[in-house]
């Protein structure tokens, strides 16, 4: 280290801290200048770890009734990825990058502001085929700065590797609020509204095909409705050109585990838009 020239020294730092900066706005990985051209599809994966299973065969014993097949670890598809788009073109200067360090200086929810321990803008891959979209960070993710990373963010991980066959880091998970709503009670209209710049410009950047919206907080406020989220999953819905389909929130399937195989069925309908095998038929 103390023979390298003070430029090559000077680089690291600079690449460390910008790398550090990406990290703590959401962003797991760099495209490289081979990305700008088509990607191929991702190679075949492992199967679930096997710990995973552990952890599955736990949720299946305590949650009788739950849906078999979303338990079932399974071999990982090859994810086809979207066309990349140079994010120049795609959304002018902005970037997830921006959009985190926005979020995190902003204090318009006066209450969220001076409670959060952090903000938490999301997390996955930067050009994601599908983006998964909450209600709000709790607990867990307000101290970690990733979302779902608590008990419901274990059955998301569940449902996106072991019911759909890919990995975490394949889509992109956020959120409809960015900061923690004090004993993660429901966000607020006004909240949603001030917080909801930073989603558009999240989807503006990401591009997702799809947007699976978890729950109804999720579901209502990015397709402005009132309607129930029984009423809103089981079909397919469109936002600012992406499809989008709405289910359970997974905390609501902890509490509730005999709404699973309805999951499922959302999952297997998203599944079939996005070309996936459906290991049900
Ligand atoms: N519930 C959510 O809606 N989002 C999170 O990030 C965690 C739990």
């Amino acid at each position: 280290m103390t023979d390298q020239p003070a430029s090559t020294m000077r680089m690291r730092t600079a690449m460390r801290q910008k790398l550090e900066s990406l990290a703590s706005a959401g962003v797991t990985h760099i495209q490289s200048p081979r990305a700008a051209q088509p990607r191929e599809p991702a190679q075949p994966r492992e199967p679930a770890e096997p710990s995973v299973l552990a952890e599955l065969q736990a949720t299946q014993n305590a949650a009788p009734g739950v849906c078999a097949q979303m338990l079932q670890p399974r071999q990982a598809m090859p994810l086809p990825l979207a066309e990349v788009q140079p994010a120049s073109t795609a959304a002018g200067a902005d970037s997830l990058e921006q959009v985190g360090r926005d979020a995190a200086s902003c204090r318009l929810c006066q209450e969220l502001a001076t409670t959060r321990t952090q903000t938490v803008p999301g997390v996955g891959h930067p050009q994601p085929r599908l983006m998964f979209l909450g209600e709000a960070p709790g607990a867990d993710e307000d101290r970690q700065g990733v979302p779902f990373v608590g008990r419901a963010g274990q059955l998301l991980t569940q449902m996106i590797e072991n019911g759909m066959g890919l990995k975490r880091g394949d889509v992109f998970i956020g959120n409809v609020l960015k900061c923690r709503p004090p004993g993660n009670r429901t966000p607020s209209p006004q909240e949603a509204a001030n917080c909801r710049p930073f989603l558009d410009r999240q989807i503006a950047l990401l591009k997702p095909e799809f947007i699976c919206c978890l729950g109804a907080v999720a579901a209502q406020n990015l397709l402005a409705t009132d309607r129930a989220i029984g009423k809103l999953r089981g079909q397919v819905h469109h936002y600012r050109g992406s499809k989008v389909i709405c289910t359970y929130h997974p905390a609501y399937l902890l509490r509730n585990p005999a709404a699973k195989k309805d999951t499922w069925a959302d999952l297997q309908i998203l599944m079939q838009e996005m070309g996936l095998p459906n290991p049900g038929k």
